[in-house]
């Protein structure tokens, strides 16, 4: 029997990518790359998978009528058009669980590193600065109140791994969770006032955008950082940028941005951020789990079974 036809609609890891080959007639990125070519495939193209960076459309989806399933490789899926494929019965599936524990400790690197100044300190060591006198004191972690937006499973991740520092662990979500004694705060502007560290661990997407506004930078105040390894669109980019150049917030630990992979130049010249370019999962274990979970949703669905980890909405 023929393969099943599936596109690669975004740049895959060679670990991905191969095996796809190996159970597909896989095409990398045609729609890109080669468009007559695609125009000819692409009534066969049953199946699409595509990191969680690169929109999928309806656009898109319009052209593909063989379409069956879309696998992310990602646990956000916020650039697929998930309601024009529900609306075509298409399922949806993603990569959670595996990559929890990556992102949760990717959170606490940047809160360490923003509150000790860990850069600016390993610069201070190598221009040579250090006879000279000591680096300045900086902001303990241990024992600070931490905030979480979104009480998912990676917000419960980071909000263990705050207690094992014996921070203070409040959160904010949509819903209250009978299941923890973190204290819950009806609003982000509550959560952010009653916090020194707030980490964003929400899902993007129109439901979240842009809810790190300025009134939730000045409940969190002189004092207080902002920690980001969810999804840029969540914060409003220009009233962060401005709060940290007015030193209104102390600083802030950012892994993801609104124009990412090309951020605000403002960006590049504040000392009070550490910066990361969206590499919360992006570890060999990690990847290397995601890609077989993706590649695992992909073959249960043309082996005729569910989807082993779709999305919410799906
Ligand atoms: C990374 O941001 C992901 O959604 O997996």
């Amino acid at each position: 029997m023929a393969r099943p036809c599936v596109l690669g609609a975004s740049a895959l890891p060679e670990f991905l990518q191969s095996p796809l080959e190996k159970d597909f007639e896989f095409h990398d990125r045609l729609h890109k790359k080669d468009p007559a070519a695609f125009a000819e495939i692409a009534p066969r193209i049953r199946g699409l998978i595509v990191g969680g960076g690169s929109p999928v459309t309806k656009e898109l989806l319009d052209q593909l009528p063989a379409l069956e399933v879309i696998s992310v490789f990602a646990v956000g899926y916020d650039k697929v058009d998930v309601a024009a494929a529900k609306a075509r019965g298409i399922p949806v599936s993603h990569t959670p669980d595996v990559l929890t524990d990556d992102v949760a400790d990717l959170s606490m690197a940047l809160m360490f590193n923003i509150a000790r100044q860990l850069p600016a300190a390993d610069r201070f060591v190598r221009d040579g600065n250090w006879a000279q006198g000591a680096f300045p004191l900086q902001r303990k972690v241990s024992g600070a109140r931490l905030g979480i937006m979104g009480l998912g499973r990676i917000g419960r991740a980071i909000a263990k791994r705050g207690e094992a520092l014996g921070m203070h662990v409040g959160y904010h979500s949509r819903t209250r969770k009978f299941d923890v004694d973190y204290t819950f705060h009806d609003s982000l502007n509550e959560l952010a006032t009653a916090s020194d560290f707030l980490v964003i661990a929400a899902y993007g997407g129109p439901s979240t955008e842009g809810l790190v506004d300025e009134s939730v930078l000045e409940a969190l105040g002189k004092k207080g950082y902002l920690i980001n390894i969810a999804r840029g669109s969540i914060i409003d980019e220009p009233a962060l940028l401005d709060a940290l150049e007015q030193g209104r917030i102390a600083g802030a630990g950012l892994d993801v941005f609104a124009t990412e992979p090309g951020i605000n130049e403002r960006f590049l010249s504040l000392p009070n951020v550490v910066l990361a370019p969206h590499v919360g999962s992006a570890t060999w274990q990690t990847r290397q789990a995601m890609a077989q979970l993706a590649h695992a949703n992909l073959e249960a669905h043309f082996a005729g079974g569910k989807l082993l980890t779709p999305v919410p909405e799906s």
